[in-house]
């Protein structure tokens, strides 16, 4: 791994968690698609002062941002949710991180996750393993559904007036041990990634929300596809179902009755 790019990786989520802490209680919220889609000041300045960093470091490298958006149109585009669970973190609920990838191309090769409130920093770099804090992390032992305890949320889809949940949310609920919802995406990956969630599935995500995530998957000795099963194109996926990697199938086997 390239070191000024994991050093600006670091340096990059622990600011943003930082403003998020100093913020949190204190911001104005507003409306995006609807009124369940926030956004507030501090994901838009945190957004800015992230680029700012990357763009001053790499001159040559693109930018995709949840809220200014962005292309895949350089060898090296950096990926960023600048607050993902940006509903917790309006509520105060802390559950809220930065989340930073690293494409070369379509391949993500280096990502980062920091949540604030627990000080805890999560990275991988492709090939070299995933750590928590420094320490190396892998996803859970879970041999099949009923010992596994699975992160989703569900989305209140305006324009369909009805919840956009994970298909057969139903019967799969039956199948596991437990269904969590944590309201951040990334979070829930990087859970994935350290065994305190055994998977992860949900629809209409942003690759912001995913890209770091799935790497600390993969880098942990987990698996994540997309609902049909096919590997996750950050350019085009937008839903993950992510796992320990022994449920996968019979995860995606569930997913797929729908
Ligand atoms: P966000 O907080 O960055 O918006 C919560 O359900 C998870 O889904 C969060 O990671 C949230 O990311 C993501 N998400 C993506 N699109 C969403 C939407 N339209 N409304 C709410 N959450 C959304
Ligand atoms: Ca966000």
């Amino acid at each position: 791994m390239n070191e000024a790019i994991r050093e600006t990786l670091l340096e990059a989520v622990r600011n943003g968690g930082a403003t998020m802490r100093q913020r949190v209680g204190h911001v104005t919220v507003s409306y995006k698609t609807s009124w369940s889609d926030l956004v507030t000041e501090v994901d838009k300045a945190v957004e800015e002062a992230v680029f700012d960093l990357v763009k001053r470091r790499f001159p040559d490298h693109g930018v995709l941002g949840e809220e200014g958006g962005g292309a895949f149109d350089r060898e090296y585009t950096w990926i960023l949710d600048p607050l993902d669970g940006t509903t917790n973190f309006a509520h105060t609920l802390p559950n809220y991180v930065c989340s930073l990838a690293v494409c070369r191309g379509r391949e993500v090769v280096a990502g980062a996750i920091y949540d604030p409130n627990r000080d805890e920093l999560f990275f991988a770099a492709r090939g070299e393993g995933a750590t928590l804090n420094g320490q190396p992390i892998q996803v859970d032992a879970a041999p099949s559904l009923r010992e596994a305890l699975i992160g989703t949320n569900l989305l209140w889809d305006t324009r369909e007036n009805r919840f956009a949940s994970l298909p057969e949310l139903q019967s799969l609920g039956q199948q596991v041990r437990g269904v969590r919802s944590l309201g951040a995406a990334a979070l829930e990956l990087a859970y994935v990634a350290c065994g305190r969630l055994t998977g992860f599935a949900q629809f209409r995500l942003g690759p912001w929300d995913f890209a770091a995530g799935i790497l600390l998957v993969a880098e942990a000795g987990g698996t994540a596809t997309q609902f049909s099963g096919d590997p996750v194109d950050v350019t085009h996926a937008s839903s993950v179902v992510a796992s320990n990697g022994r449920v996968h199938g019979e995860l995606l086997r569930y997913l797929q009755q729908a």
